[in-house]
């Protein structure tokens, strides 16, 4: 069979990258019947010589148009256009089976596959009364700073009126997009308020990224382990995600070319700056090469910077946003840790059309974040009180995470692994795999007074059987020393059914 020459003017100067350009040119001779169903089209390396372009384009055209029907592949044969529209594969179908580059760190959830119910209910248990509850992901909450709110909202209703409790634009209240713009460039990000969006949260951030961006079926990728709210909503939002591993420095990245080549990712999502759960920053050379890569293969990159600042120690690097030269980073991030959680203030920073879109969705969501949060959030920024609030917190996370490590070193059995890190909230630990599972542990943890966030959550695949997520930063100095003395106890009490394991002594 003939191969069907392609005609095709690419326009180099235009803002839309290559490889979509060649997906609305092919589409519309498709459409039109300039390419009729059977028709055979050039291998990616023929066509990609012919277009001078590189053969990348080519492979992320057609693979597209291969997910929205428009074309299929024959092994061995070469690439079709398709029989018609109808021909399109289901999400399900279209699921890759999971590959594994390299090993065993890269996994896939599917739109339908939530985590046990079990371990929900688990998570549930925590809130018992006299439980000391490592579990959440809350900031210092003796220190949230009450007094200086009741004197911005009296401050903004005083100045404002009915103004403050009106409806307020999608877009967010202008001078807080203009706080924000400030805060962010003091980090490095060149933007103008202009390309800020005010959200309800980080975790409203994300998921609006990810409805602007990915369709159902879709895959994003995810560090491994990563935050599981993001899993949360690929899971709500019935997108794929595919956690490629980490070592010291965050994302690999030769495991990520490999995923990007093979699935075609819409996103990459990852946590730069004492990422959630392990705690690990990932440095310069790193996220220089990553902004190449996602660059090169026209990936987007979703940077969740809710983290960015706690630093209590060692090098401080720019967020990604900071390195783009492409504007291929959108930036999300909140005053929800470092300042409010309740007030659900988040912001996204995007450029061009990627902020349009955000704002049709976040309308669409919820009209706007309310309007008298965000001033009385303004108000408080205006007056230095994020500075404040950021330097106490700051002093008091390190001594909550030094009073950890050593409680985690006089409590836990012999053979648990933890990482010490420099900021953030989390110890993220890892109990003797001879031992039982964190699962298992769960009950005993919770009858004994202490609980904790079960490994498995942040996994794609259910790995993380012996791993817990610590969150040493809500806690008082003596609560932290007394959990990890409940949770060793729960441990060797259950550990007695556990022939193999050492049968130390703890504290
Ligand atoms: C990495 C990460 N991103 C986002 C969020 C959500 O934060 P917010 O309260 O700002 O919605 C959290 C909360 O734990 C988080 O850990």
């Amino acid at each position: 069979m003939l191969t069907h020459p392609l005609s095709i003017l690419l326009d180099r100067d235009s803002e839309e990258p290559i490889y979509r350009q060649l997906i609305r040119h092919v589409r519309a001779q498709i459409e039109s019947g300039t390419l009729p169903a059977g028709t055979r089209l050039p291998a990616s390396r023929d066509l990609a010589r012919q277009l001078n372009i590189s053969r990348i384009s080519v492979v992320n055209a057609y693979a597209e148009l291969r997910a929205e029907g428009y074309l299929s592949a024959h092994a061995g044969r070469g690439t079709f256009v398709s029989g018609g529209r109808e021909s399109i594969e289901s999400p399900t179908s279209m699921m890759p089976s999971p590959a594994r580059p390299n090993g065993q760190h890269a996994e896939m959830i599917g739109a339908n596959n939530y985590p046990d119910r079990s371990l929900r209910e688990l998570m549930r248990m925590a809130r018992r009364p006299g439980v000391i509850n490592f579990s959440t992901g809350a900031p210092p909450t003796e220190f949230f700073p009450v007094s200086h709110l009741r004197e911005a909202i009296n401050a903004v209703i005083d100045r404002d009126g009915s103004e403050a409790l009106a409806y307020e634009v999608p877009e967010g209240y202008a001078p807080l997009r203009a706080s924000v713009r400030d805060y962010v460039s003091a980090l490095g990000i060149r933007c103008s308020s202009e390309h800020v969006l005010i959200t309800g949260g980080t975790q409203q951030g994300i998921d609006l990224v990810v409805q602007s961006l990915l369709s159902e079926g879709d895959l994003v990728i995810t560090e491994t382990p990563t935050y599981l709210g993001m899993l949360d909503i690929a899971r709500t939002r019935r997108v794929r995600a595919f956690g490629v591993g980490m070592d010291d420095d965050g994302i690999r990245l030769d495991m990520l070319e490999n995923v990007i080549l093979e699935h075609h990712p819409r996103l990459i999502y990852v946590m730069p700056s004492f990422q959630n759960p392990t705690g690990r920053v990932m440095p310069l050379h790193r996220r220089r090469q990553l902004l190449n890569l996602a660059h090169e293969y026209h990936v987007p990159i979703l940077e969740d910077a809710v983290y960015q600042e706690f630093r209590f120690e060692g090098e401080t690097y720019p967020p990604l946003k900071a390195l783009d030269e492409h504007g291929i980073v959108i930036h999300v991030s909140g005053f929800t840790k470092n300042l409010i959680p309740g007030l659900r203030i988040g912001y996204v920073i995007s450029d061009g059309i990627h902020h349009e879109r955000l704002v049709r969705v976040k309308q669409a969501a919820d009209i706007s974040t309310p309007g008298l949060n965000q001033r009385a959030l303004h108000w408080m920024l205006e007056h230095g009180v994020l500075a404040l609030q950021m330097e106490r917190n700051m002093r008091e996370l390190k001594r909550r995470r030094d009073v950890a490590l050593a409680a985690a070193r006089r409590s836990l059995p012999p053979g648990s692994k933890w990482e010490k890190p420099h900021g953030g909230m989390y110890l993220w630990v890892e109990l003797p795999k001879t031992g039982p599972t964190v699962a298992e542990l769960y009950i005993q943890a919770v009858q004994t007074g202490v609980a904790y966030a079960l490994g498995n959550l942040f996994y794609t695949n259910g790995s993380g059987s012996h791993h817990m997520r610590i969150n040493f930063g809500a806690h008082k100095p003596v609560d932290i020393e007394e959990g990890f003395r409940r949770l060793g106890r729960a441990w060797r009490e259950l550990a007695c059914d556990y022939p193999e394991i050492e049968k130390a002594p703890l504290l």
